[in-house]
């Protein structure tokens, strides 16, 4: 049974850092390994088990499953206990008011609105973008299609038309198919959205001239285009393009800093300041405005100054990941496909079902998530998993299927 927490079981070394509110939140470094006092019994119950890299262990030593299974480092944590904070519905909330001007300035646009999540960011822009009845064209295995609960339906009464794609990534050929002819039988086309990177078809990357030769096409429509974000520095990382450059033929865009990032919670949704004039009142519909969220924007904060870079050992490590499946008889998986840090492989060829396979890999501490199609799972690399992540993986993998 747990005791309720006394002010002497928090680690001294945090007790200090309340106790002085130190100047600045960088005193730490991100993945240096986590001082004692975070590895005491104490800070143990508070914070979970330490693993290597100073980090907090999941259940799963080694996660894969997703880059949301993050968690805050103690170098974040120390950002958040320290942010300054104040009311963010009166826009009094400094650390989140800082947040959003970054992400205005990374992306390009006027203006930024912090939200609890990355979902929120699609639905709010589809509310803002959309009246009942228009459509919203997307590749068919985007997040809003499968992942938000119809949340398009449900939120902004508009309809969804797919276009079926291998790679997630679709030409301005295929967008023109898709748009309604202007008659009243139809759904009113209104709004364009991209994926980049593309989730469910293995992190894959929107080239630039992809996305200006959709986005020109869906101009000399008249219609709308909004950008799914919640792996966009992954692309900026993987394909040099910045995420300005990325972002500039969108109305509306956003980022999400609870995946490859690191952070616990948050995303952000930027656009022009009309756009996000607008998104502040569905913000408030929705319930997702906050009061001091400085506390969680301050982790955003850190996260853009400490985590963006480090995402290209992501990618090494999915590649190494990818290449060690590839070798293993009876998996599948298209190499060449990883550009970021999410792997797709198959299991048809071993003849062992996917939860037989994740059982035996937990015994390892290991573990992927599965896929649409019954045989296919999914690898995601994340600053959380160890040093020898991916040779653990590997070797869990070549011991489950034997
Ligand atoms: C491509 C994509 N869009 C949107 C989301 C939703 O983000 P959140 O979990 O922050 O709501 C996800 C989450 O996995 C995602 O992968």
């Amino acid at each position: 049974m747990h005791r309720p927490l006394r002010k002497n079981d928090l680690p001294a070394g945090i007790l200090n850092q309340y106790k002085h509110r130190l100047p600045g939140p960088r005193g730490m470094k991100e993945n240096a390994v986590a001082p004692a006092a975070w590895q005491s019994p104490a800070a143990r119950r508070i914070f979970g088990r330490p693993c290597g890299n100073g980090e907090q262990m999941t259940a799963f030593p080694y996660d894969f499953s997703s880059d949301t299974q993050t968690r805050p480092s103690p170098a974040m944590r120390q950002a958040m206990a320290l942010a300054e904070v104040g009311d963010e519905q009166k826009r009094e909330d400094p650390t989140v008011n800082r947040l959003q001007e970054m992400v205005a300035h990374l992306t390009g646009k006027e203006a930024a609105l912090f939200l609890p999540t990355g979902t929120m960011c699609n639905l709010i822009a589809h509310a803002v973008h959309c009246r009942p009845g228009d459509e919203i064209i997307l590749e068919a295995g985007t997040h809003p299609v499968h992942f938000e609960g119809g949340g398009p339906a449900v939120h902004s009464r508009a309809a969804m038309r797919l276009i079926e794609t291998e790679s997630g990534i679709f030409t301005a050929e295929q967008l023109e198919a898709a748009i309604r002819p202007d008659d009243p039988h139809f759904p009113h086309t209104r709004l364009v959205c991209v994926e980049n990177t593309h989730n469910l078809k293995g992190g894959r990357v929107w080239a630039l001239a992809a996305i200006q030769s959709v986005a020109a096409m869906a101009r000399k429509h008249r219609l709308l285009l909004h950008l799914d974000g919640a792996r966009l520095f992954n692309a900026v990382v993987a394909s040099g393009v910045s995420a300005k450059e990325f972002c500039e033929p969108f109305d509306s865009c956003w980022i999400d800093l609870s995946k490859g990032l690191g952070c616990p919670v948050g995303a952000v949704l930027a656009g022009s300041r009309e756009f996000i004039a607008q998104a502040w009142r569905y913000k408030h519909t929705f319930g997702g405005a906050m009061r001091q969220a400085g506390i969680i924007a301050a982790a955003g904060v850190y996260a853009l100054e400490h985590n963006i870079n480090r995402l290209a050992d992501d990618h090494v490590r999915a590649r190494k990941l990818a290449e060690g499946l590839a070798v293993i008889k009876g998996v599948s998986v298209d190499v060449k496909a990883v550009e970021t840090n999410i792997v797709v492989f198959d299991i048809a060829g071993t003849g062992v079902s996917r939860a037989e396979f994740l059982r035996r890999l937990a015994s390892h501490g290991v573990r992927f998530s599965g896929l649409m199609k019954p045989t296919q799972l999914r690898g995601v690399t994340h600053l959380d998993i160890p040093p020898d992540g991916v040779d653990k993986a590997l070797a869990a993998v070549r011991s489950a299927l034997t």
